[in-house]
């Protein structure tokens, strides 16, 4: 069986997501000569931001399963690294078939071309390897490294049945895989916080590395780097990617760190929904400064609604602190726990964003040198922080 004309129509429409632009013939025609249906299970999750999560089943429903794969959706074929059935509709999303239009995105910022050698980290189900496959053609080479071996199985299954060649590997793609460099582009479609250098190695100068970037503070960018003659690889954040985070870089789970650690109660004027209100600029400032990761939940007590912002240490989960907004209420209670008072640091962060004109995210960039990342601002010498967290006022050149 094979898609409709107006399903495909449809898949193609949900590529260009209303902010970014055109994504260009080459990767519409990928689009339409690839089919999605053959990287989907028979059955998957439906995660959306809003609603609960549902199945498709392709033999019960096949109406909703075929609408949906050629659809915007995002189908989650993984939960906690295949410990949960799917059919247990909870769980930490660990492998799926991404949104096309997130998809379309990272590919236009890669700008793959005929006879390019690519490597691809984060096979998934192989949708997006096939997609670069048809983009580099006969004369180009996609290799594509996924950690977990039976998601690996499954998409070399997939890529049989489309007929697609591409070298698969089982292991970590933190490491790329030296055998095949150098790249001319190297695609990371899992998050990732610190930037591993071996892709920057294995990247021939001129060649581009484009990766969903998850600093932790707040949302997630599509980082483009260009890899330099003198080994470094530099770029800007150039849009929105929300991935599933490479699993050795995943944060600690757990909302409530450690407890009987002496707890400090405060009022803070700042609403903490307010910094989620002002764009990805603000979230770039505080975690390059603070390099402290956030998140936000929402929920109901005894005492009514609440939205939560947590603040956290990755490097020391005994430090966080969380800020509770209620409807109605002036200012907000404040919970800090630990050596380092980071809510604190991030109204200090805040400020210096503020004084700073209020920089939007097209302005930030990062270097990834053999010694670390560091992240700036307009200009690779402007940098915030270097190799990690900024503590230290005196280092960061605000
Ligand atoms: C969002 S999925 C990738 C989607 C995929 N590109 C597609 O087209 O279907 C992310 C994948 O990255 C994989 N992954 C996580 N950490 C990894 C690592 N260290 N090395 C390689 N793959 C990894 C996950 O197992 C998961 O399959």
């Amino acid at each position: 069986m094979s898609a409709t004309p107006e399903r495909l129509d449809r898949l193609i429409a949900a590529l260009d997501p209303d902010e970014a632009g055109d994504i260009g013939e080459p990767i519409r025609e990928a689009v339409r000569a690839v089919p999605r249906h053959l990287f989907i299970p028979p059955v998957g999750l439906v995660v959306e931001e809003e609603g609960a999560p549902y199945l498709i089943d392709r033999d019960a429903d096949p109406g909703t399963w075929w609408d949906t794969v050629y659809s915007r959706s995002i189908i989650v074929t993984q939960l906690n690294d295949g410990a949960t059935e799917l059919r247990g509709l909870r769980g930490d999303s660990t492998s799926s078939a991404s949104a096309p239009s997130t998809v379309a995105d990272l590919l236009n910022h890669l700008q793959p071309g005929p006879g390019h050698r690519i490597l691809e980290v984060g096979t998934g189900t192989g949708w997006t390897a096939a997609l670069l496959s048809h983009l580099v053609g006969d004369h180009g080479e996609v290799t594509s490294v996924e950690v977990d071996p039976q998601v690996a199985g499954q998409a070399a299954k997939n890529l049989a049945a489309a007929g697609v060649r591409a070298r698969l590997l089982v292991g970590d793609g933190a490491l790329g895989c030296s055998d095949g460099e150098p790249y001319d582009r190297v695609h990371v479609t899992c998050g990732v916080r610190d930037i591993p250098y071996a892709w920057v190695e294995q990247c021939r100068p001129g060649g581009v590395i484009v990766l969903p970037w998850h600093p932790g503070y707040g949302t997630s960018h599509a980082l483009r780097l260009e890899v330099q003659e003198d080994g470094t690889a530099v770029g800007r954040v150039v849009g929105y990617a929300g991935y599933m985070m490479m699993r050795s870089q995943r944060p600690e789970a757990g909302e409530e760190p450690p407890p009987g650690q002496e707890r400090r109660h405060y009022r803070s004027a700042l609403d903490p929904r307010a910094l989620d209100q002002l764009g990805a600029g603000v979230d770039l400032a505080i975690g390059a400064l603070t390099g402290l990761r956030s998140h936000t939940s929402e929920g109901a007590d005894e005492d009514g609604p609440y939205v939560r912002t947590w603040v956290s240490d990755p490097d020391d989960t005994r430090s966080w602190a969380v800020v509770t907004w209620r409807p109605g209420s002036a200012d907000h209670g404040v919970q800090q726990v630990g050596e380092r008072p980071v809510w604190d640091e991030v109204l200090r962060a805040y400020a210096r964003w503020v004084s700073w004109g209020e920089p939007h995210w097209q302005r930030y960039g990062i270097t990834v040198a053999p010694g670390g990342q560091s992240i700036w601002l307009d200009t690779p010498e402007r940098v915030l922080s270097s190799a990690g967290a900024c503590t230290d006022q005196h280092t960061c050149h605000g």
